[in-house]
């Protein structure tokens, strides 16, 4: 090979490495795009594509365990969007932009062919949390909880006492229930 072929290659393979970490970095940084869409007065819209993002666990507390009266006597599906997971699964963190939603579904029929249990009926409904330092700087751990009714595209924001006090006080992370989600722990630096 010629001189100068070699001081060409040398000086275009930098180059070619550096155009694919390029792609590469182009890449995370997609991944982790935003997922809350949101009305002028930070209320987010209901998302829509939730069933498509990272699903990290289902708890179910019925009424036939909580004295007829349950808080929430539905399974709860909850789901993370994606790009908050792949920071998560960096950073072990929840990243300012993380949506979580909650699902509700009612408990079914308690007879399946696998036995005697719980088995999900019918879709009743979402429920979410937002992480977000700019738009809730002013609330606890920038969090902010949302109900939603079947009448409005999108949640209202929840009073302290309903949602986040509790959250504050039990939850094993930052305000989420990562005791509960093998899926998270797993997925943790
Ligand atoms: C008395 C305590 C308590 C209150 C009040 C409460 N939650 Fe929760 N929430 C929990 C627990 C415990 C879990 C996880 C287990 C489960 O789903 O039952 C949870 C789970 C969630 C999740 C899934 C992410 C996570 O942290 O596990 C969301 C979203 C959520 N709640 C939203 C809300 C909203 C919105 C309100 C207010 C309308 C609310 N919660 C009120 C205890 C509470």
């Amino acid at each position: 090979m010629s001189k100068f072929k070699k001081a060409l290659l040398c000086s275009i393979a930098p180059m070619l490495v550096a155009g694919m970490l390029g792609v590469t970095t182009q890449a995370v940084a997609s991944g982790e795009r935003l997922y809350g869409r949101f009305t002028k007065d930070n209320e987010l819209y209901a998302p829509r594509d939730y069933r498509e993002w990272v699903f990290i666990g289902a708890s179910v507390t019925p009424n036939d365990m909580n004295d007829g009266a349950a808080a929430f006597p539905e399974f709860h599906n909850v789901y993370i969007d994606p790009g908050s997971y792949a920071h998560w699964k960096k950073t072990g963190e929840f990243r300012s932009g993380t949506v979580i939603v909650k699902e509700l579904a009612s408990i079914g029929t308690k007879e399946a062919p696998s036995g005697h249990g719980y088995f999900q009926g019918e879709y009743g409904g979402i429920a979410a949390m937002v992480k977000d330092a700019k738009r809730y700087a002013d609330k606890p751990g920038n969090w902010a909880y949302f109900g939603f009714s079947a009448d409005s595209r999108h949640g209202a924001i929840q009073e302290e006492s309903a949602c986040s006090a509790c959250h504050q006080q039990n939850a094993a992370q930052d305000q989420v229930f990562t005791q509960f989600y093998p899926v998270l722990r797993a997925a943790k630096p």
